[in-house]
């Protein structure tokens, strides 16, 4: 018994110094980065929290360890306004929630490039690979084509027409999958996308927590890389290729030596968990809207059937569905999926008369955004909100002057 008590003890012992070394190695990291810092003073005119001598930064970034991502830029955008400056992990950071500001950033190639971990990245996969977060510029726009080509115009609808004839658990890929166990690997995956994003590396170091957010990534890393090359086995046995699709495309650049393998599983990895759960999400409040607000059901009913009788609905009516339209965009506004998206400045720069150094972070606070700028009604839900800004039926994602547009 006494045996058991001591080595209890022990045990709580050793795990106290443990934490204690690593609250300190934690601290002296945060201390170095933040007194070698270059920008914070000119910068610093941005409205944030002060400097504290080096309490400001390991304040703020506790909090956004703490809150998570989101819940921290509003709490600063709140507090400071709509261009706000804080730090993580030591480095420069703006919020912007500012619709102009926001405007800028996404506009200019001047913020192509993402920030995040470095670790936190390695470990999911998509440090310099993939497309979402991939700063490695001359490689995230070779690979952007390949995006580009399957979701937009002719290519886009070519996509469509493959995932809709694939819904019986083949996916884009058009390879049998097991769905379920697809999809949870995916949701293991976006937890420790969530978990690592902006840890500092000690996080890293400590074996036991990181270790089940490695395996997480990895399995879904491992699963992908099985289904590229039951799709490479596919493509070599099949006698004449009459068209390809995605993945053929990036499974050809890879024997052309333009991608390496790697760069190929991450890209269809990419592919696979950017649509699913914004997707799915975003439909699920469509519903739970449509079932909340009867009138707006029935304008779309009478839209469909005054537009285009009793046939079913094809991607081209879209164009001359502008109650469906204002109510898609509406949805999305209200109940947004992402309600932020992170860069880094390329160069330095000025937005809204505040000088942005080259490797600043940029979070564009758009969740905030839609809710307090430009809406005649931004609290509540009103296709008034979209009167008069419809004219299109595409959703854009835009990550440079070029956009990749995706039908919803
Ligand atoms: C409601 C549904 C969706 C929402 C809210 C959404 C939102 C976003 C956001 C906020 C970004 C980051 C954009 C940026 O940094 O500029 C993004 C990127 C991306 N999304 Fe979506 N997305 C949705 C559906 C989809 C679907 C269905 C696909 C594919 C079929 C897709 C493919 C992509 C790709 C490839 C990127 C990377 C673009 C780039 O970095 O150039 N998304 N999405």
């Amino acid at each position: 018994m006494e045996q058991v008590v001591k080595g209890t003890v022990n045990i709580a012992a050793a795990v106290q110094g443990t934490l204690l070394a690593l609250t300190g190695t934690l601290l002296l990291i945060l201390l170095h980065r933040i007194f070698t810092a270059k920008n914070w003073r000119n910068q610093s005119a941005v409205p944030g929290p002060g400097w504290w001598l080096g309490l400001g930064p390991i304040m703020s970034y506790s909090r956004f360890l703490w809150m998570g991502i989101g819940s921290a830029c509003n709490y600063y955008n709140e507090k400071y306004g709509s261009i706000a400056r804080v730090w993580i992990n030591g480095e420069d950071t703006f919020i912007l929630s500012k619709s102009s500001a926001v405007y800028h950033v996404l506009k200019s190639n001047n913020y192509t490039g993402r920030f995040a971990s470095k670790k936190g990245l390695q470990c999911i996969g998509m440090f310099e690979q993939g497309i979402i977060f991939n700063s490695n510029i001359e490689l995230w726009k070779k690979v952007r084509t390949y995006f580009t080509k399957a979701l937009t115009g002719p290519g886009l609808q070519k996509s469509v027409d493959v995932c809709v004839s694939a819904t019986n658990k083949q996916l884009f890929l058009r390879i049998p999958l097991n769905e379920k166990d697809l999809l949870i690997k995916i949701h293991r995956y976006f937890s420790t996308w969530q978990a690592v994003l902006i840890q500092p590396d000690v996080f890293f170091r400590l074996n036991f927590v990181y270790k089940k957010y490695h395996l997480a990534a990895k399995e879904l890393q491992d699963e992908m890389g099985k289904l590229v090359e039951q799709k490479r086995q596919a493509i070599n046995n099949m006698e004449k290729l009459d068209e390809t699709d995605f993945a053929t495309e990036l499974i050809f650049a890879q024997n052309h030596d333009e991608l390496s393998a790697d760069d190929v599983r991450q890209c269809v990895l990419e592919m696979v968990i950017a649509a699913p759960d914004t997707l799915s999400i975003s439909l699920f409040f469509m519903l739970l809207l449509l079932k909340q607000n009867s009138v707006v059901e029935e304008q779309i009913v009478q839209e469909i059937q005054s537009q285009i009788g009793e046939r079913d609905v094809e991607s081209a009516d879209l164009q001359n569905l502008n109650v469906l339209e204002r109510f898609i965009k509406e949805s999305l506004r209200f109940h947004p999926v992402v309600d932020f998206i992170m860069r880094r400045a390329l160069e330095d720069d000025y937005i809204d008369g505040y000088r942005v150094a080259k490797g600043t972070n940029l979070i564009l606070n758009i969740g905030r955004m839609h809710k307090s700028e430009f809406f005649q009604k931004p609290n509540e839900f009103n296709l008034e909100n979209f009167e008069n800004t419809v004219s299109t039926g595409t959703i854009r994602h835009v990550r440079s002057n070029k956009t990749i547009q995706t039908w919803i």
